[in-house]
Parts: C-alpha cells; sequence; structure tokens
C-alpha cells in the first residue's frame, strides 16, 4: 500500500477507507491531493480483494471544503479544460468497486461533487452541503451541474446552484442528494452495514449493476435496456451465478468467487 502526503489509506476486510487528511485546510482538494486519489484509486481498482471504496474526511469538521481556492485563483482557462477533478471524477464513477461517500461535516464545491460522482451518499446531521462555485465568479465544474441535477432534479439543482445556498443533512436526505441521514455516532457503523450487505453479493453482478445503471441513465431507453440486456447476458456466463443460483435451491449462503 502506497503512503501519501494528504490521505490516509487503509484496507480492511473487503474495504478501502480513503481518508482526505488536510484537516486545517478543511480537506480542501488541491493538486497534490487529486493527484494522490487518483493513484488510491488505481490501487483499489487493482486489489482483488477490495469490493468497496469508502470516502470520508479527516478532522471532524469536513468531508470537503472544495477546490483549493488558492490554487484556483491562479489557474488560466486552458487549464481549466484539462480532464483535472471533473476527469477523476468520472474514473471514480466508472470505477468497478461500490464507492461510498460518508459525508461529516462541510462538502462544498468539488467536496459535494467528489460525493455525487460515488454510488452511495450518507450525510451526518453535522453535514453541511452546497454548491457555492458561483460566489467565487465560477461554476461547479466538476460534474455538478450534470450530476445534481440528474440525482435531485433539475429544479431543485438549479436552486442550489443558482444562489449557492448550503443545506444540511436532514434536507440533503429530504430531496435525495443523500440516500442516508444519520447522527455522527452512527455514521461508520452505517457505511459498514452498507459496505456489509455489498460484500455478499457477486463482485462479477456488482460491477455489472454499476454499469448498466450509470451507463443507461443517460441514453435513451431502447438502448439502455439493450445494457441492461448485454450486461445480464455476461452475468449469466459466470461462475457466480451459478453458485448464487444453487445456494439458493440449497438454503445456503453463497460463496462468490468473482467468476
Ligand atoms: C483553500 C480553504 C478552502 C478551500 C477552507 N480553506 N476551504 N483553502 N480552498 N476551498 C482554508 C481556509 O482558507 C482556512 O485557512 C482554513 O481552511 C479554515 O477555514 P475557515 O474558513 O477558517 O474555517 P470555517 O470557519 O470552519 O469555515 C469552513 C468553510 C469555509 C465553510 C468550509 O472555509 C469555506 O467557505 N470554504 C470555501 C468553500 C468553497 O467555496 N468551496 C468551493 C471551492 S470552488 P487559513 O490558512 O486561513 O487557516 C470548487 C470548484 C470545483 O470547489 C470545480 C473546479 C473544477
Amino acid at each position: 500500500m502506497k503512503a501519501f502526503e494528504s490521505l490516509n489509506v487503509e484496507i480492511k476486510e473487503g474495504i478501502y477507507w480513503l481518508t482526505l487528511n488536510r484537516p486545517e485546510a478543511r480537506n480542501a482538494l488541491d493538486a497534490k491531493m487529486l493527484e494522490e486519489i487518483d493513484t488510491a484509486l488505481v490501487e483499489a481498482e487493482a486489489d482483488e480483494d477490495v469490493r468497496v471504496i469508502i470516502i470520508q474526511g479527516a478532522g471532524g469538521k469536513s468531508f470537503a471544503a472544495g477546490a483549493d481556492i488558492k490554487q484556483l485563483n491562479t489557474r488560466k482557462p486552458l487549464e481549466a479544460l484539462i480532464p483535472g477533478m471533473q476527469g477523476l471524477y468520472q474514473k471514480l464513477e466508472n470505477s468497478k468497486k461500490v464507492t461510498i461517500a460518508a459525508v461529516n461535516g462541510y462538502a462544498l464545491g468539488g467536496g459535494c461533487e467528489l460525493a455525487l460522482a460515488c454510488d452511495i451518499r450518507i450525510a451526518t446531521n453535522k453535514a453541511k452541503l452546497g454548491l457555492p462555485e458561483l460566489n467565487l465568479g465560477i461554476i461547479p465544474g466538476a460534474g455538478g451541474t450534470q450530476r445534481l441535477a440528474r440525482i435531485v432534479g433539475k429544479g431543485r439543482a438549479l436552486d442550489m446552484i443558482l444562489t449557492g445556498k448550503i443545506i444540511d443533512g436532514e434536507e440533503a436526505e429530504r430531496i435525495g442528494l443523500v440516500t442516508y441521514f444519520v447522527s455522527e455516532d452512527e455514521l461508520t457503523s452505517k457505511v459498514e452495514s452498507i459496505a456489509g450487505d455489498i460484500l455478499k453479493k457477486g463482485p462479477v453482478a456488482i460491477q455489472l449493476a454499476k454499469f448498466a445503471v450509470h451507463k443507461g441513465y443517460d441514453i435513451d431507453e431502447g438502448t439502455a435496456m439493450w445494457i441492461e440486456k448485454l450486461s445480464q447476458a455476461v452475468a449469466f456466463g459466470t461462475e457466480d451465478k451459478d453458485e448464487g443460483t444453487k445456494a439458493f435451491i440449497e438454503k445456503r449462503k453463497a460463496e462468490f468467487k468473482n467468476r
């Protein structure tokens, strides 16, 4: 496992815990941290034992306060065209592992966009989420204009983006921005319990289901149905499908092998 400057990573029982660790800057995502997240994702992706990636923030005050504003201050227009944060979050969304954002404290701008790129989001009673980029004269540029609208609907996304309002975890759950709202004390046990459910499933089926939902979401329904059908055909060719169906018939737990 690699050693990082701005991240803590730990692999435990199939879970890759990725902790953003710049609490003195509210875990603002500077170039170094983004590069390290990229490296960590490659590491997690390559590890067959890792099935779930949980992203959280160190320090208790912040998940991530967004892109590093000091670095944004000197960024030129053409530098904003590089894949950068948006490209990194695309990689995260395309990961074959299940990704969970555990949001405690601030998830603002690029920090909120990081959570939006995860498959599952959980917020605590201390969470504060928003896309305040317009306050800085820029727009959400790491998928926020697209993912937020797809997740909470265009009207709510426009309201949040145009006013820059910050909402709490309870409101985030009410509008569907996060799936679960828990107290700060319950956060770790909740993410572990969700990860535990995922770990019981066959990894190939997880990957195919994730692919079908993400890739099918943005295209016409007929083509999306074919994505589902073809993904299902791949699942039917796996030993895990034989094992999963057999285990049901034999009234025992399935032992999936990832093949
Ligand atoms: C750089 C940041 C930072 C950020 C906080 N800090 N957020 N530094 N970039 N995004 C630093 C502060 O400068 C300060 O450093 C230290 O962290 C503590 O911050 P405070 O403001 O004193 O803390 P607090 O009062 O608790 O307020 C926390 C906060 C506030 C609400 C999160 O810091 C804040 O509003 N931050 C900016 C949030 C934001 O606008 N995010 C969107 C960024 S744009 P010092 O050295 O003074 O102690 C974005 C674009 C993405 O994300 C797309 C790009 C492609």
